[in-house]
């Protein structure tokens, strides 16, 4: 079989020529940081915004961006021309590998920069009409969502009890409020108000959240960025979910409830439609450049 292409350490090469190092401080710890960008038809979304997130978690960190944004836009353009359709490109840096397993963090050395591109699909027809199930579980990840770190454990274990019973999400609270899910950002609507979570440490400030926002406020939606209590959510009018490759989605059953009447609500049908429109709008822009 033909192996897709990748991107490591400023080469494009076959995925299965790629070797990584036992000691790489990102198999070892767990210790990088990473990226998703959704691609609609060879078009990236927003990923001058993925990049700009991705130095910050790196700042958060302290780990050297091998990269300008410039340059990171440029290997995605470069990775791209290899994979054709709607894609996800995935961007991972390591803190690189040292010549011993140390916590302490080794002074000079190489991050490792791998990246790949896989097919995405968009939710199905059947998930945006009847929307998904979802579960809810304590947030017992650590201080420190805001970075999107590849120690995904927390959330890797988060969403296996979705998983487990074929649900699609794992709704977390936090000291009873409202924080995100187990790889999605999480609004709940009540009496035609839409409320998010603050863009705090506890919470992923995802790139899809943001445009979310920008959507209701361009649609003049009324918008509410606070915490949100757990009883809240179990009341609320609508659920949604967001992300890069989940876009938007209506949550329909939450532990086995039906949440408002059990159908994708009125303004998450508006929200999805904008979220649509933005995406023709920007396949157009991308033909006309
Ligand atoms: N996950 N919160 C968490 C914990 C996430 O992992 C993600 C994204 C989001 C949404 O962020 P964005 O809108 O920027 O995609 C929120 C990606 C898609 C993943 O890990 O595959």
């Amino acid at each position: 079989m033909t192996q897709p292409i990748a991107h490591f350490n400023g080469k494009l090469l076959p995925l299965d020529q790629i070797s990584i190092s036992p000691l790489d401080r990102g198999f070892i710890f767990g210790d990088g940081v990473y990226e998703v960008i959704p691609v609609y038809n060879g078009a990236p979304l927003r990923a001058r915004e993925h990049f700009e997130r991705l130095q910050r978690s790196m700042d958060e960190i302290a780990l050297t961006n091998p990269h300008t944004v410039d340059e990171w836009m440029k290997l995605t353009a470069e990775l791209l021309r290899h994979h054709k359709g709607d894609q996800a490109v995935y961007i991972q840096v390591t803190r690189g590998a040292p010549d011993k397993r140390e916590h302490v963090i080794p002074k000079g050395l190489q991050p490792t920069v791998f990246m790949m591109s896989n097919p995405m699909t968009t939710p199905s027809r059947e998930a945006i009409e009847n929307g998904v199930a979802c579960v809810t579980s304590r947030d017992f990840r650590w201080e420190k969502c805001h970075v999107k770190s590849t120690s995904l454990l927390g959330n890797v274990l988060a969403r296996q009890i979705s998983a487990d019973v074929g649900a699609t999400e794992t709704i977390l609270f936090r000291d009873g409020f409202l924080t995100e899910a187990s790889s999605s950002n999480v609004f709940a609507v009540k009496n035609g108000v839409v409320a998010a979570p603050p863009r705090d440490n506890l919470i992923l400030m995802g790139i899809t959240y943001d445009l979310v926002m920008q959507l209701a406020r361009d649609g003049a939606l009324k918008l509410d960025v606070r915490k949100v209590t757990e009883a809240e959510v179990r009341s609320a009018d609508e659920i949604w979910l967001s992300s890069s490759t989940k876009e938007v989605l209506a949550v329909t059953t939450l532990d086995g409830k039906p949440v408002g009447g059990g159908k994708p609500g009125p303004l998450f049908k508006r929200m999805h439609a904008l979220y649509q429109e933005h995406k023709a709008r920007l396949a157009r822009s991308t033909v006309a450049a």
